[in-house]
């Protein structure tokens, strides 16, 4: 593995690869007519930077090193799918809300995500509930400062014409499955996580809030940490722990009626359900057509094949090893996507083969 994988501080040098670098050319084609304005409530899939901002938690290089060449406090070497879908309105990455010097004033928005939320238990920082009630008070606050005068916040009309994107869910199950829980005793507890899924989208409606992008969640059986941490495995034809991903998957199923569910409800609203399963699952069980070697081994890690994954040395720790070429991994650190991976899972969100209904990313700031 010595070629493989340099030593943590032997190798920074990382090169874009052609194929992102067209993303970022072509990602300059906006269709928008108003200026798009993103409301984003997550986990560590989506969040930019909250965790570092809001509690001080360390995130170290060689995070970031890919694309921004410095650690933003994302879990990824560069950009997440969030940033990718920011890049093809051509706005400008968002914010995290706790990020207190962001130089934007949160003109396009808020990003509210944090690393290890969840949406149970209900009132631990930062659950879904509580990143709510975060938008819920920077809306209010926002709109006193554009009654005084200030101009350059996001008013009335930018809230209601916002596109509210959720992802979330996985660290439910995650959560789940690391406190020991059965397979059905994980699978009983869907129902509960859905439900403050759909709370969230009704608040944020009831506040006027009319477009909606819920993400679904990723195959978490095919994580090289899952792998690496579960002792008895009942692998699927890709290698992937079978029972996490069927839990998974029984978790989308809810979430997909559950849109559907909305969409008849809030006749008014246009909630779009977008299937990441799908594309990340197509992406590991494909990998070589993608351009990827090892789709269940973490580029940065600790341990060498087949997960590079070890929970006392993880990616940014002392005595983590990291690969050469990040392009060829899916995975980063063995929870999280590599900028390459991102990059494709985006061209496939923007493709709208995976969203129901087919609908245009962009759909909210054209007229
Ligand atoms: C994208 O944003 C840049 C910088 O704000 C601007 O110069 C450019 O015209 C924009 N391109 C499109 C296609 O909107
Ligand atoms: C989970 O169960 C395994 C095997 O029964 C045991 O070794 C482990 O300590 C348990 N972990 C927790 C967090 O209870
Ligand atoms: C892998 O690719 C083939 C051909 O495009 C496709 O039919 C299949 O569904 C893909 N596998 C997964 C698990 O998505
Ligand atoms: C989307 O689906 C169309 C029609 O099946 C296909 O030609 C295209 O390659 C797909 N795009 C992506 C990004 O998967």
């Amino acid at each position: 593995m010595a070629s493989f994988f340099s030593n943590a501080h032997s190798s920074a040098l990382i090169t874009l690869s052609p194929l992102l670098l067209l993303l970022l050319v072509s990602a300059a084609e906006s269709q928008c007519t108003k200026k798009p304005v993103i409301f984003n409530f997550g986990d560590s899939n989506s969040d930019t930077g909250g965790l570092v901002a809001g509690l001080g938690f360390p995130v170290n290089p060689p995070n970031g090193r890919t694309f921004f060449r410095r650690s933003t406090g994302r879990l990824s070497d560069g950009r997440l799918l969030i940033d990718f879908l920011c890049q093809s309105l051509n706005a400008s990455l968002l914010s995290p809300y706790l990020d207190s010097l962001t130089g934007n004033k949160f003109t396009n928005g808020a990003n509210f995500a944090v690393v290890g939320s969840s949406t149970l238990p209900k009132y631990v920082p930062f659950s879904l509930n509580i990143q709510l009630m975060q938008f819920l008070h920077f809306k209010s606050r926002t709109l006193e400062l554009v009654t005084a005068g200030s101009e350059s916040f996001v008013n009335d009309e930018g809230f209601r014409n916002a596109l509210y994107m959720i992802d979330i869910g996985q660290n439910d199950l995650a959560d789940s499955f690391a406190k020991n829980l059965s397979y059905v005793q994980v699978i009983k507890r869907i129902p509960s996580i859905t439900i403050q899924i759909k709370n969230a989208i009704k608040t944020l409606y009831d506040e006027g809030g009319r477009n909606f992008w819920i993400h679904n969640t990723g195959p978490l059986g095919c994580l090289p940490q899952k792998l690496s941490l579960v002792q008895l495995k009942d692998l699927d034809p890709y290698g992937c722990l079978s029972s996490y991903n069927a839990a998974a998957a029984l978790f989308n199923e809810a979430l997909r009626r559950l849109s559907q569910e909305m969409r008849s409800e809030l006749k008014d609203a246009n909630i779009v359900y977008v299937d990441i399963y799908a594309i990340k699952y197509d992406l590991i069980a494909n990998s070589t057509k993608y351009g990827f070697s090892s789709p269940l081994m973490a580029c940065c890690g600790y341990g060498g094949p087949p997960y590079n994954y070890d929970i006392r040395v993880t990616c940014g720790q002392p005595g983590y090893q990291v690969c050469k070429e990040g392009s060829q991994f899916i995975s980063w650190d063995g929870i999280h996507f590599t900028d390459a991976a991102n990059s494709i899972i985006a061209s496939k969100v923007l493709s709208m083969n995976y969203s129901t209904p087919r609908q245009k990313f962009d759909f909210f700031c054209r007229s």
